[in-house]
């Protein structure tokens, strides 16, 4: 199939495009570069031997949306572009909801005006607001607690409406959990902009010296060892979710959810010890006072995806953390 892959240069999107070509697919990337850096393409290029179309373009600048559409027909779009960081949302609400709301609703208009039926979109488990119980499930109750979850779960609601009028249109929602690792090859990975928010990017600041300590928001919820409990996925099995996805493209219309996680939750310090194991490095921390907005624990149950999608996350904690650290490594300061 010949996909869109907006957002394609990103952390999730690159690994996407790697596992597209390796299925056989043909994806051509657009992004912006906003949070990615020309390079990668070279770097998809060197780990699949094919050559990428890739495309500067912006989701708020339709005009430079269309050429893409002009010069291609797909089959699908997969929508990785926006903005994700959390706290940043807080701040900037207008920004966030500008980007990735109307950025989303320009992309649509293409899609409809040149006839492409299926999307598939980065939804994320941050549309569970505060779960009532773990294992989450799809039909769990919606809510989100800040500005970046609430552009997700508009955006899902957007979409799904979209699919009452055009009886064609295929939507699949894919809930992220918590992506981390990075190509086994090492030359792609998560590379994010000041003082990173997730867990993986924080270690990998302090196991780089970057940072002095790890700062561990909370050790009295109620957990096995009083830390935040999340669902870590690779990156790589992630993507390959994506591919697993594409099952249910032309299918008839209407929506699909999945939650896209392992099913195992992992507190903060199991992350911390898991990494120093691996890699054989130490990675201070520090309790620190609980974060607003945080919840005591968040995994997925993943079993719609295994049922109707054939996919399962695959790569273990050990493997997450060498990767991760195999593409850190690789970075200069
Ligand atoms: N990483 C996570 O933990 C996580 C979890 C759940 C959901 N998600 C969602 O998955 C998607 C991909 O996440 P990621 O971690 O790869 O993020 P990322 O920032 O690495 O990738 C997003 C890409 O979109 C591009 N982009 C942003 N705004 C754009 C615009 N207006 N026009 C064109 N390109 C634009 C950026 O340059 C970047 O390359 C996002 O929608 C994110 O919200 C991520």
């Amino acid at each position: 199939m010949k996909i869109l892959v907006t957002g394609g240069l990103g952390f999730i999107g690159s690994h996407t495009v790697v596992e597209l070509i390796r299925a056989g697919h043909e994806p051509v990337i657009f992004d912006n570069l906003y949070n990615s850096k020309i390079e990668t393409l070279d770097k998809i290029k060197k780990i699949t031997g094919s050559d990428v179309k890739f495309y500067k373009a912006d989701l708020l600048d339709p005009d430079s949306m269309e050429t893409v559409f002009k010069e291609n027909k797909f089959d699908a779009v997969i929508h990785f572009a926006g903005l994700k960081a959390v706290g940043e949302s807080v701040q900037l609400p207008l920004r966030y909801y500008e980007n990735n709301i109307s950025g989303t609703i320009n992309l649509c208009k293409l899609m409809e005006k040149y006839g492409c039926k299926n999307i598939i979109f980065s939804s994320s488990a941050t549309v569970y607001g505060a779960p009532k119980s773990v294992p989450i499930r799809e039909d769990f109750p919606l809510s989100t607690t800040n500005p970046y979850g609430t552009t997700k779960l508009f955006l899902e609601r957007i979409l799904t409406d979209l699919t009452v009028p055009d009886k064609d249109l295929k939507v699949i929602l894919l809930r992220y959990f918590n992506p981390i690792g990075a190509d086994e090859s090492g030359l792609i990975g998560e590379e994010p902009n000041g003082i990173p928010n997730n867990l993986m990017p924080y270690i990998m600041q302090v196991a780089r010296g970057i940072l002095p300590e790890l700062g561990v928001f909370g050790n009295d919820y109620d957990t096995p060892d009083g830390t935040g409990v999340r669902d870590y996925i690779h990156v790589t099995d992630l993507a390959l979710g994506h591919v697993a996805a594409l099952k249910r493209v032309n299918t008839g219309g209407g929506v699909d959810i999945y939650n896209l996680g392992t099913g195992t939750g992992y507190s903060v310090l199991d992350i911390v010890k898991a990494f120093e194991k691996a890699n054989g490095v130490k990675v201070p921390y520090a309790i620190k006072p609980r974060r607003a907005g945080d919840i005591a624990m968040c995994y997925a149950d993943p079993t719609k995806a295994k049922e109707e999608l054939g996919w399962e996350a695959k790569k273990d904690l050990e493997t997450m953390c060498k990767d991760s650290w195999r593409y850190a490594q690789s970075l200069t300061k």
